[in-house]
């Protein structure tokens, strides 16, 4: 047994905030930006919120899955910034769907958070768990950037992609032995999480780890947004995205012949351009939509594959990679047969 995407979505916040607006808060510019990162612009949350975002995307993914809500088993949402801790996010698009016969649970793994989410479906569906599930990233990562960090705030954006798996007979080998989905293959390194954190607002510089009692006067402004080494990510994300990308390669027995776009977790301009040049791919290979959206951490996958499916870049029977990456340390690729 295996799946199949048979649908997707993705929903932007319309409000925008180009280079120009970001240099009148730090001291930047549109060049700067574009030469660094390649980002021209971000859309960011208004009255939206992550959940919001989420459950448009699903109804969007539904749609072009022409699914109902009841008939999906599972959904997952992965996020690091919800505006609700509980109940999880995937259980208030639940309600919102009215996807009342769903299994729902959250996922945190940052930027590679949508592909182990993805994994994670497949796996319940390739077991025969469930039949149909709902997979989301939807990040509003503005909640968590402190604007006044040129180091980060140029970076991130809000927005939400989502898409349907659905459950079907095995055709191919997987692995090499027997019928069964493509095998992943995902990585973390926990010792260097220190490289890009964000504390929660519970954890007030550690205190509690330190046996003292918090108050709120101990939170610092820097603390609970997101902090980040940005040239230790970059250097861990040109190694090890190639590195990953051969690895699912070659346990599924694919050459990079075989693979029609790679969809990598959309950070940087740079890394996408050198993981490019590592694998020996051209760059048509390598779609990107960073420039509109910038870093909307697991939401990015899923809207750049919306993206393409609307514009009808996709045909049955091509594979692709997704590939993700990012805070924990965590990093990891799939591989994908479109088959719609
Ligand atoms: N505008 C102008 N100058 C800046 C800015 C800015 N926005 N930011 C930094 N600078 C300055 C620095 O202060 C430094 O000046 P100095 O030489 O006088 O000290 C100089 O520019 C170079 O700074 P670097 O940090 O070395 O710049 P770099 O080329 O590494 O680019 C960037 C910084 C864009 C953050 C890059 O390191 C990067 O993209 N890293 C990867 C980040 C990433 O993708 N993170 C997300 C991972 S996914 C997730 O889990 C969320």
């Amino acid at each position: 047994m295996t799946a199949t995407i048979c649908g997707t979505g993705s929903y932007i916040p319309s409000y925008t905030m180009d280079n120009h607006d970001i240099a009148r808060l730090v001291e930047t510019s549109d060049e700067w930006i574009r030469e660094r990162t390649g980002v021209a612009r971000r859309h960011i949350i208004r009255e939206e919120t992550t959940v919001s975002m989420a459950a448009e995307a699903a109804r969007r993914a539904l749609k072009d899955a022409d699914v109902l809500p009841e008939e999906v088993d599972l959904i997952l949402v992965s996020t690091i910034s919800s505006n609700v801790i509980i109940p999880c996010a995937a259980c208030e698009v639940q309600k919102e769907l009215g996807a009342v016969n769903a299994t729902c649970f959250d996922l945190s793994a940052a930027c590679t958070g949508f592909v182990l989410a993805y994994n994670t479906a497949l796996a319940y569906l390739a077991g025969g768990v469930y039949r149909t599930a709902l997979v989301i990233g939807s990040e509003s990562l503005s909640n968590l950037t402190n604007w006044k960090d040129r180091g980060t705030c140029i970076l991130f954006g809000d927005g939400a992609g989502a898409a349907v798996l659905r459950a079907c007979g095995g055709q191919k080998e997987a692995g090499g032995s027997g019928a069964g989905p493509y095998l992943p293959v995902t990585h973390s390194d926990g010792s260097k999480g220190a490289a890009l954190t964000c504390k929660s607002r519970h954890d007030f510089n550690g205190l509690a780890e330190e046996g003292r009692q918090s108050s709120p006067e101990d939170m610092t402004d820097e603390s609970h947004y997101m902090q980040m080494d940005g040239q230790a990510v970059f250097k861990f994300a040109v190694k090890r995205v190639p590195e990953v990308i051969g690895e699912v390669l070659s346990l599924n027995r694919v050459s990079t012949d075989e693979i029609s776009y790679y969809i990598l977790h959309q950070a940087n301009k740079r890394i996408v351009e050198a993981v490019a040049k590592r694998l020996a791919e051209p760059m048509e290979k390598f779609p990107m939509n960073l420039q509109e959206y910038g870093n909307t951490s697991s939401a990015s996958i899923p809207i750049l594959l919306d993206e393409m499916n609307r514009e009808g870049r996709f045909a049955a029977g091509q594979k692709l990679v997704l590939a993700g990456f990012g805070a924990g340390l965590t990093w990891g690729a799939s591989i994908v047969e479109w088959n719609r």
